[in-house]
């Protein structure tokens, strides 16, 4: 009966109460009144905004609910890009293929990229913005903590397009303002250009969603490299400055080039950690994409602060940057989500993001530089994730990550229904294989539909899981909603 029964989600978004003995809408009915809620409108099926009612659907179809996915790290301009990186490393890749890409997003008739108003958005950055709010929701992303670019303009036109799409999501208009490593054509002018443009677009986030209830501002300095002191020390006490403090995400330690980089830019701070430390950009609630590269020193101090990780694997393979130590980060107690990180990142989709997070955790006992931080610990198998953690990682590691653990990530009473409908597809008919005289049974034919896991019968409820996880896309996503409100539905 584990998809079997009937869910209650009030006005609010919230789940009020469950009861997975119930199928029929009699028995719904008196699961209802037995709460309380005889008055409330039972509806009917579940696209309603409010008070949904979600039943069981197909078992046939082998359909079970999931929490939404979350995906704490993706840079939205990036998009246009899925799938070219060439063989380059992260800095040259930045320079050939982010960089120029991000640019097109200013108006052409402001070339010191100073422009505010929103309506300046070139319209082919609409249109990008408005595909990536759409496709991740497609994938099952009901939360994204977004990069934007430089420019104001287009990163107010991002949270308005998630706002109207009604997908939840931090948004962060980047800052870079080192002009020595940033290209003249995409730079902040100064340190206090940069601080009041992220000022205007926290200012139009709050007035688009003065609750913060699905869109919120995050303080975005691109990462150490691309900033000066002066301004990675503003952006620090500007996070501080409201309350609750705004949401922080960066990069750190990614790419060895990168960390050997930040060294030589920062000779005071005493690691790639404490440039960020030092400018009080350490939060808990601050986002940290990759770390791949991070010492233990660094991940102690990590975890003082509070500050979360946002792993990246198909990112962290394709640009080269490293095998992240998942487990090892979450056993010095630092907090762990999942990141797309698209476009280093070839995929849109936070189960790919898994799929990866659990092969790389099955390579990283190979590699030196693991080898070295583990004391050359014989591995024991201990550093592989399991399916099931790996899922955990997509959803509530995800919400711990946004801060956000006791709102989103699970299906617990009192949470937000941020959830995604999950179908498998028919279990494959294999009535007329040849050879099932031999014993093979049912798993000699596949001929399901294109899209459905391939299924044979006899697999457990567990099994299903993991063949989704290794095997499922986009085409598994029936529905989804965010904050009880259904915001996509398979074509
Ligand atoms: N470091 C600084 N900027 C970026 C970016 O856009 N993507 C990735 N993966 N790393 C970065
Ligand atoms: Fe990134």
């Amino acid at each position: 009966a584990r998809n079997q029964g009937a869910l209650w989600v009030g006005e609010d978004g919230r789940i009020k109460g469950y009861d997975w003995s119930v199928d029929d809408d009699a028995t719904f009915k008196s699961f209802l009144s037995s709460h309380g809620w005889a008055d409330a409108d039972a509806g009917s099926g579940n696209t309603k905004a409010t008070k949904v009612k979600v039943v069981r659907s197909n078992d046939a179809r082998n359909e079970f609910f999931f929490p939404g996915f979350i995906d704490t790290h993706i840079h939205a301009p990036q998009f246009p890009n899925i799938g070219l990186f060439g063989s380059s490393g992260l800095l040259d890749w930045l320079n050939e293929y982010t960089f120029p890409m991000e640019a097109s997003f200013g108006a052409k008739s402001d070339p010191k990229n100073q422009q505010t108003d929103p309506k300046k958005t070139p319209p082919e950055g609409l249109r990008v913005y408005d595909q990536v709010v759409a496709r991740t929701l497609a994938h099952g992303t009901t939360c994204a903590s977004y990069f934007a670019t430089i420019h104001v303009p287009a990163t107010n036109a991002l949270a308005a397009l998630c706002h109207s799409h009604g997908q939840r999501a931090f948004i962060g208009r980047v800052c870079m303002d080192n002009k020595d490593q940033c290209p003249s054509y995409y730079v902040d002018q100064s340190a206090e250009q940069g601080f009041n443009a992220t000022k205007s677009t926290i200012e139009y986030i709050h007035t688009l969603d003065p609750k913060g209830a699905l869109i919120n501002p995050i303080i975005t300095p691109r990462f150490a490299p691309s900033c000066s002191k002066e301004s990675l020390a503003g952006l620090g006490k500007l996070a501080a400055s409201y309350s609750p403090p705004l949401h922080i995400q960066t990069h750190i330690s990614e790419s060895t080039a990168e960390v050997d980089l930040v060294q030589q830019l920062f000779p005071d701070s005493t690691s790639y950690a404490d440039v960020y430390d030092k400018a009080n950009l350490l939060t808990n609630r601050t986002i940290l994409a990759h770390g791949v590269h991070l010492t233990k020193e660094e991940l102690n101090l990590i975890r003082t602060r509070g500050s979360k990780v946002s792993h990246c694997p198909a990112s962290n393979s394709a640009l080269g940057s490293g095998l992240a130590p998942v487990r090892f980060m979450l056993d010095q107690g630092v907090t762990v989500g999942l990141g797309t990180d698209v476009s280093g990142g070839y995929s849109p989709s936070i189960l790919e993001a898994a799929r990866q997070a659990s092969l790389i955790s099955r390579l990283v006992q190979y590699s030196s530089e693991y080898q070295e931080k583990t004391g050359n610990k014989t591995s024991d198998g201990s550093e592989k994730l399991t399916v099931d953690e790996a899922l955990y990682l997509a959803t509530r590691g995800g919400a711990a990550v946004v801060d956000m653990a006791d709102d989103l990530g699970g299906f617990d009473k009192g949470m937000i229904w941020d959830a995604q409908l999950i179908e498998l597809g028919a279990v494959k008919n294999s009535t007329t294989s040849p050879l099932e005289t031999k014993g093979l049974v049912s798993r000699a034919v596949a001929t399901g539909t294109v899209g459905d896991v391939d299924l044979f019968g006899d697999e457990t409820w567990q099994e299903q899981i993991q063949k989704w996880m290794w095997s499922g896309d986009d085409r598994n996503v029936k529905n989804v909603w965010v904050q009880g409100k259904l915001v996509h539905t398979r074509k």
